[in-house]
């Protein structure tokens, strides 16, 4: 039988468990009961490329162990990867400020894009930069771009995109200076994506990439991870920061009622920065 595409899955509640279980241990988010039809829709291209029809069925190649990939696949498809190019655009504005007030001191800026799935943001921190760095002689920071998808960061390098991913967010200006076309997509050139660094890494249980960032920008991760998941992961950041740097969340998130790790930003409205009181554990220098 082959599974059309409106037709619904067959899933026992004992799939939908190890499913569930699979997504919070290599994440740490969690499909809450009421949201489980996600399952469904976000694996029916899996079951497809598989000839498989039910989500038990996948669960038990799964447990045989036989494909050591099908993990990774299952989780790829299940974590939203949901972005866009200049996301919140007014941040970008803040962070050109927020850069140019860490580099006053003459260091090498740096920033850690945690959470980039396919490219976007990176990528449009890169263009700002790269176009400040054209016009003023200012100089780049270093950006480093981390995800725990190995299939977000394969698209993410590739920095390939179709025609409505580009569209959305990106000025037709940028596209033109920064994209190639190839058929009806778009690839950025590779002085752009070689202004970044990608990166597999788990903000769950990985370190965080070596060295001190000036600004951590983590931008719609956390609200799908659960409180005590994300209670781990902010001293991460605060650890990674250098003294005055910037963390950056996502417009609907906030450190207040979260973590005592972070306060508001007295220079940057919506930015946060480590509270003074927060002990550090890394001595990364
Ligand atoms: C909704 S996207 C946000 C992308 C981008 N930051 C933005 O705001 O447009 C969330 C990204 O976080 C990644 N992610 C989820 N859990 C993660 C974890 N535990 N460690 C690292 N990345 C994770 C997902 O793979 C996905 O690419």
């Amino acid at each position: 039988m082959t599974l059309a595409k409106s037709m619904p899955i067959v899933a026992s509640q004992t799939a939908i468990n190890v499913l569930t279980a699979l997504l919070e241990a290599r994440t740490g988010q969690q499909i809450a009961a009421y949201r489980s039809w996600r399952l469904d829709t976000a694996l029916k291209p899996l079951l497809r490329d598989r000839k498989l029809d039910t989500l038990d069925q996948l669960v038990t190649q799964l447990l045989e162990g036989s494909d050591r990939l099908i993990g990774d696949r299952i989780v790829d498809a299940l974590v939203n990867q949901e972005t866009s190019f200049f996301r919140d655009a007014l941040v970008f504005d803040q962070l050109v400020e927020a850069v140019a007030a860490a580099q006053s001191d003459r260091r090498r800026v740096r920033i850690w894009c945690a959470g980039c799935s396919t490219g976007q943001e990176p990528l449009s921190l890169a263009m700002v930069f790269a176009e400040r760095h054209a016009a003023s002689g200012a100089p780049m920071p270093e950006i480093i771009a981390t995800d725990v998808s190995e299939a977000a960061l394969a698209r993410a390098r590739a920095g390939r995109f179709s025609q409505f991913e580009i569209q959305r967010g990106l000025p037709v200006r940028r596209m033109i200076r920064w994209f190639d076309t190839t058929g009806s997509d778009w690839v950025a050139k590779p002085e752009l994506v070689k202004l970044i660094t990608f990166r597999r890494m788990n903000l769950v249980s990985d370190q965080p990439p070596p060295g001190r960032f000036d600004i951590v920008l983590c931008r719609n991760v956390l609200l799908y991870l659960s409180t005590e998941t994300k209670t781990g992961v902010f001293p991460k950041f605060a650890d990674a920061l250098n003294p005055g740097g910037k963390l950056v969340l996502g417009a609907g998130e906030t450190v207040i009622g979260q973590t005592s790790a972070f306060e508001p930003s007295r220079e940057f409205r919506g930015f946060y920065q480590v509270n003074t009181k927060h002990p550090r554990t890394r001595s990364t220098g």
